[in-house]
């Protein structure tokens, strides 16, 4: 299967990291299609953590990494990441950049902060990596791309021009400090001389390598419930996370897309603010977060837990033409004696609905009807193969099958790298 997605089939961190990292090791190239430093991929090798938030995962592995037009990318962090790399004995000579990717200025930090401030009890709860901004000036193409930074000129023109009209913004609407020109496009022409090697044209690589019967992986960044289009907005960021966008996020076919795999937790996480149905109320919500180690990778924020809701993963099943699930961290409901699932949703009206509904006031005041599964109260620690597992965490997993027509065929019992039993 040449060309296959990995994409979150929740609010993200469904350990999609993890899952690509597995499936890398027999893939030729591994590609990145939107987001930015507002991912944060967490892999657990021996010893070893690697945190990752611009490189695709697929470094770890040693295989070659696209970071495609779709993404946009703080020059510092990536740096950042390239050199952490090399530091820890990992080759970064086949890093291809996209030059069609969006740069994130100071300005964009500046205004996500800034703005999110401003919002007050309406903020959307950003990661405040200037996502969103940067976001809004490529659609208002007045944005700076990769391929700027080729030219040392070109690249200070344009940043001339967008800071004469980004001060105004941070001081008359923000009323935050203006950046300096000489002091941001010199600091971006280091930025610059670092990153010139990298830039490809990714489009034509990605291609060629389909071309030539090689194995690619997509790796999703965010997830499907905070699509800019499909997710619960305005909770949500700023690009494409579904899995159709792999393929204008880095440039080939749609037709080229062979398999998609949607990556869920087996319950439920979401960070920032927005409606979340199947929240789990009283002491097991911290019970949830201590186990799963639910914190934030880029921002260290309490996740928010929920029961695992078949009605969210249902829809993301239709967005992305899911036909594969992963499920991930199974051994965090190890202990609990039952287990609620959301099944569908009550609407205002009593009405039931096992469909994601589409107008964000149902959404909102939707309650999860459950179905309560017996737990295991075991730990996964020695499961080897799917039949090992207890009786009642595979019934877990045949439960979420049927409930939604697809496979798990990943399942994840720990957060090693090697805690993932395949099933297919
Ligand atoms: P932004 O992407 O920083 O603009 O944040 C918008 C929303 O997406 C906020 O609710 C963030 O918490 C959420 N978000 C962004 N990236 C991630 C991620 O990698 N995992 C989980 N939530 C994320």
């Amino acid at each position: 299967m040449p060309a296959t997605v990995i994409v979150g089939a929740q609010w993200g961190d469904e350990g999609k990291g993890k899952i690509v990292d597995l499936l890398a090791q027999h893939s030729d190239l591994v590609c990145r299609y939107q987001g930015g430093p507002n991912a944060g991929h967490t892999i657990v090798v021996g010893d070893e953590t690697y945190k990752i938030r611009a490189i695709p995962t697929g470094i770890i592995r040693g295989k070659p990494c696209v970071i495609g037009n779709g993404c946009v990318v703080d020059p510092e962090v990536l740096i950042g990441e390239l050199d952490e790399f090399e530091r820890r004995g990992h080759s970064v000579d086949q890093v291809y950049l996209s030059g069609n990717a969006h740069l994130i200025m100071p300005w964009h930090v500046a205004i996500d902060q800034a703005s999110e401030r401003r919002l007050g009890n309406l903020a959307i709860g950003t990661t405040r990596r200037g996502i969103g901004p940067c976001y809004a000036d490529k659609a208002s193409r007045i944005g700076i791309r990769v391929q700027d930074i080729l030219d040392a000129k070109i690249l200070r023109q344009k940043i001339e021009v967008a800071l004469a009209e980004k001060n105004l913004w941070l001081e008359r609407v923000y009323e935050s400090e203006p950046f300096d020109l000489e002091t941001v496009a010199a600091q971006y022409e280091t930025y610059a001389q670092r990153l010139r090697p990298f830039v490809t044209d990714t489009s034509l690589y990605v291609d060629t390598a389909l071309r030539e019967g090689k194995d690619v992986l997509f790796e999703g960044a965010q997830a499907t419930l905070l699509d800019l289009d499909h997710g619960t907005y305005p909770f949500v960021t700023s690009s494409n996370p579904v899995a159709a966008n792999a393929a204008t996020g880095t440039g080939i076919g749609p037709n080229r897309i062979d398999r998609v795999i949607g990556v869920t937790k087996a319950y439920v996480t979401r960070v920032g603010e927005g409606p979340f149905p199947t929240e789990i109320d009283g002491d097991n919500q911290q019970r949830v977060r201590e186990l799963g180690g639910e914190y934030g990778t880029v921002t260290g924020r309490e996740r928010r837990c929920g029961w695992l809701d078949l009605v969210a993963l249902r829809y993301a099943v239709r967005l992305n033409g899911i036909e594969q699930l992963a499920l991930t961290k199974l051994d965090v409901l190890s202990h609990f004696a039952e287990l609620p699932v959301c099944t569908r949703y009550r609407l205002r009206d009593g009405s039931e609905t096992e469909h994601f509904p589409a107008h964000q006031s149902d959404f909102h005041a939707a309650r999860p009807v459950y179905e309560t599964l017996p737990g295991w109260e075991e730990a996964l620690d020695d499961c080897v193969t799917v039949a090992d597992l207890p009786a009642a965490a595979r019934h877990y997993v045949e439960f979420v099958e049927h409930e939604l027509d697809v496979e798990v065929t990943l399942i994840g019992t720990g957060a090693d790298r090697e805690r993932v039993l395949t099933r297919a």
